[in-house]
């Protein structure tokens, strides 16, 4: 689409086809030499493994347009780790973390045009995705695989924007079980979430919010993103202990807290039992495309709790503000978490 014929002032999180994307195939046991693409499809075997098995790994980050006009990334080196992280967990080749970096720099600066201006509140949001395309019949690891980026401009996530979502606690559906794949950014993760995310918005919610699978007794995550809750002036939020995505959202909160907030953080089973008590007083969702999502209230089956009257906690807001003021540059970014793109 024509960035020109784009209201960046009213963006969703939808598909906006951009100018470029990057290219490259693995084939003979190496990568080829990257190239930028104008964004389009490509041809692919009806027998490739990831339309058969499910052999495709992705990534979720965003470039920013600061104030000062300045173009930012978030920890990209981060999202380059986790996608070697989850194409080892799916039998696929890495890529190295640097070109990974490298890649999504230049993806970005050929889209420039698309990222949408600061006081929009938007993001051009960046994926990059990796696809097992050889062809293959029994179930076994593609022999060759295609490594895409290409970027979406897009405003906030969830359409309440830094509102209060409503979210309902599953005891029918599980998204990982311990062994599986959900540290993973797999795609296999994501499909089977539509159903329970399809029921839960026919009952008015915003997303399901999973427990173990085990013992369907502690919380692992939202569809999405990310869980945290301040319980007894403490933030909690469950270990990353291989059901849950390990979200770089997370980890950046839970350091925050501790540094610029002085809060004690836990990482930790959380029941869901505790959501219902009183020491309970803040909840909310973390991740690229969420940010930090406050949560109103949670219901499970009859039983329903508010959280400060269905608005975003103290905490919460202030957490928001120093994320976003370290991403946008107008906190000093003392952790070194912001890459200035030239
Ligand atoms: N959990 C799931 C299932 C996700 O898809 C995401 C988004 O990437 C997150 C958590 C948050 O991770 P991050 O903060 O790295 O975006
Ligand atoms: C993200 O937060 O980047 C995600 O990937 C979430 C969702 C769009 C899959």
């Amino acid at each position: 689409m024509d960035s020109k014929e784009i209201d960046f002032y009213s963006l969703g999180f939808n598909f906006i086809e951009t100018k470029t994307m990057f290219v490259t195939d693995y084939k003979d046991g190496k990568w080829t030499e990257g190239k930028l693409v104008p964004f389009g499809p490509f041809e692919i075997s009806p027998g490739a493994c990831v339309l058969n098995y499910g052999q495709g790994i992705f990534e979720g980050m965003k470039a920013l347009r600061a104030k000062t006009g300045q173009i930012t990334l978030f920890r990209p080196e981060e999202n380059g780790k986790r996608f070697k992280d989850s194409a080892e967990r799916m039998l696929m080749p890495t890529y190295d973390e640097n070109k990974f970096v490298q890649a999504v720099k230049k993806v970005v600066k050929a889209n420039e045009e698309y990222i949408p201006p600061y006081d929009s509140g938007g993001a051009l949001y960046i994926r990059p995705l990796m696809i097992g395309n050889g062809p293959i019949l029994g179930v076994a690891p593609a022999n060759e695989y295609k490594f895409i980026i290409f970027t979406v401009p897009v405003g906030p996530y969830f359409p309440e924007g830094f509102k209060a979502i409503d979210l309902e606690i599953s005891k029918k559906y599980t998204r990982a079980a311990p062994g599986g794949t959900g540290f993973a950014k797999t795609c296999c993760n994501y499909a089977p979430t539509m159903k329970p995310a399809k029921e839960t918005k026919a009952k008015g919610f915003a997303q399901v919010i999973y427990l173990d699978a085990v013992e369907r007794e502690y919380i692992d995550e939202v569809g999405t993103a990310n869980f945290f809750a301040i319980i007894n002036g403490k933030l909690a939020s469950p270990k990353a202990a291989g059901t849950i995505l390990p979200g770089i959202t997370r980890k950046s909160v839970l350091e925050i807290a501790e540094k610029k907030l002085n809060l004690t953080v836990e990482e930790r089973d959380i029941s869901y039992k505790e959501l219902f008590e009183e020491s309970c007083t803040e909840v909310f969702c973390t991740g690229t495309a969420a940010v930090i999502t406050p949560i109103g209230s949670v219901v499970l089956e009859d039983k329903k709790r508010v959280f400060n009257n269905g608005e975003p906690g103290k905490l919460t807001k202030k957490l928001y503000d120093l994320l976003t003021g370290i991403q946008r540059l107008e906190i000093e970014d003392e952790f070194g978490w912001v890459t200035v793109l030239e």
